[in-house]
Order: C-alpha cells, then sequence, then structure tokens
C-alpha cells in the first residue's frame, strides 16, 4: 500500500464515523493538507446529506466548493459537531504537531469550535513525542525577528519560512531540533510571545479520535488516559 492508499483508507473510514450523524441541518469543520483533501473528495458523495462545511484554509474552500459543497463563515456556524483533519505529528494523547501547510492558525480556531476533532493519518505519523517534525508558529511580520530570538530562549533553531504568507497576511517560522517535554505547557509558552498569532503544537486542544491508516487496516484509536 502506497501512503496514498493510506491516506484515502482513513479518509473513507472518516466517513463511515460520521455519515450516521448527518442531517441537513450539519455544517462541518473541515481541514487542510493532502489527508484533508482525500476526505473532502469522499464527501462529494454525500453532499446532499448535509448542509455544508466550514473549511481552515482558501485551497480547502476552493476544493469543497468545486464538489458543490456550500462553505459558510464561522462566525455564521457556530459550533460544528465534527472537525476532520489531518497531522504532522500524533502522539498517544492525541496530541498533534500540525501547520506543515501553513493553515495552523484556521485549523485551531475551526477545531476550537468543534464538538469531536477527528484526526485522519497514515502511521508514518504517529510518534511516541512531538518534535522531530519541525513546530510551525505563525507570526505577525513585523515580529517574526523577535519572536524567532525569543523561541532561540526555548531551546529551538527557528528557521524562517521563506516564500509563505498565511492565509491571514502572516507569515511561519519553523522550530526544528525542539526538545518538548510537555506539549500543553509549550503551547501556551510559545502563544504568550508578543507577536505570534499561534503555534502547530495542538496539545491543549487535541484529537478525540485518531484514525490511523497501516498495512493491517485502519486503527480506531482515543486518547491514552482519557
Ligand atoms: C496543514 C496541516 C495538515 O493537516 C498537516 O500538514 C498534514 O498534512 P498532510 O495530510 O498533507 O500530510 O496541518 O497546515
Amino acid at each position: 500500500m502506497t501512503q496514498d492508499d493510506l491516506k484515502d483508507a482513513v479518509a473513507a473510514a472518516a466517513i463511515t464515523e460520521i455519515a450516521p450523524h448527518l442531517d441537513r441541518h450539519t455544517i462541518l469543520g473541515i481541514g487542510t493538507g493532502s489527508t484533508a483533501n482525500c476526505f473532502i473528495d469522499r464527501l462529494a458523495q454525500l453532499r446532499h446529506d448535509f448542509k455544508g462545511a466550514v473549511a481552515s484554509s482558501e485551497a480547502s474552500a476552493a476544493r469543497l466548493r468545486s464538489h458543490g459543497i456550500e462553505v459558510f463563515e464561522l462566525n455564521y456556524a457556530g459550533t460544528l459537531p465534527f472537525y476532520i483533519d489531518g497531522a504532522d505529528e500524533v502522539n498517544a494523547h492525541l496530541q498533534m504537531i500540525k501547520g506543515g501547510g501553513a493553515a495552523l492558525t484556521r485549523e485551531k480556531i475551526v477545531a476550537a469550535c468543534a464538538e469531536r476533532f477527528i484526526c485522519i493519518a497514515d502511521s508514518s505519523k504517529r510518534v511516541e513525542r512531538l518534535g522531530t517534525f519541525p513546530l510551525p508558529v505563525e507570526v505577525i511580520p513585523m515580529a517574526r525577528s523577535y519572536v524567532a530570538r525569543e523561541l532561540v530562549k526555548l531551546g529551538a533553531d527557528p528557521v524562517y519560512r521563506e516564500g509563505v504568507v498565511t492565509d491571514n497576511g502572516n507569515q511561519i517560522i519553523d522550530c526544528y531540533d525542539f526538545n518538548i517535554a510537555d506539549p500543553v505547557a509549550m503551547e501556551a509558552r510559545i502563544n504568550a510571545i508578543v507577536g505570534t498569532v499561534t503555534n502547530g503544537l495542538f496539545a491543549a486542544r487535541g484529537a478525540d479520535l485518531l484514525l490511523l491508516g497501516g498495512e493491517q487496516g485502519v486503527e480506531r484509536l482515543t486518547p491514552v488516559g482519557s
């Protein structure tokens, strides 16, 4: 099985997970990235069974619309029953690093409005400890150097992701070689740096369910210790 096959398998599993809960009032929260794209493509077959979606990026919004799925503003939609998205890393507590696609801020906002966060990922994303994948931090452009210096004090090796402008008009710093012993504390610590919009640790609000695709099939995992 290729990685793309695994992504499609978890997208199919997510469809199975949410399909019984859809009705004409349902607005879904939809993430960003190649795994989320597989989910959007499969969601197209259910487009008459629910009202529409809130997207975590302009790219996902365009893909949803291309399938005839209506895209709503989050301020209109209110609380969402589900948020479905991929991850760059996920641990046993279903805490994640996200933002490889630079959509972390809108992803975190939409996830915050969801009753259930379903993470869909192939098995390469499952880690014991978060931090091998460089942690993205979205920053207000004029604060980039300041935030980078503060990140060095926290033990990171920050690298400006050149040429990338987020959907919010901001910039991304990727933190390499980061020792993230306590993801909840580190998420709050980085977010407290002035000029930071948010960081890619999804620890205080992790996923509620992980659909993890591997050679043996799709595992259905809930957070350890919950
Ligand atoms: C985008 C994200 C994605 O969810 C993450 O990068 C995973 O992407 P993919 O499914 O393409 O591996 O956080 O900002």
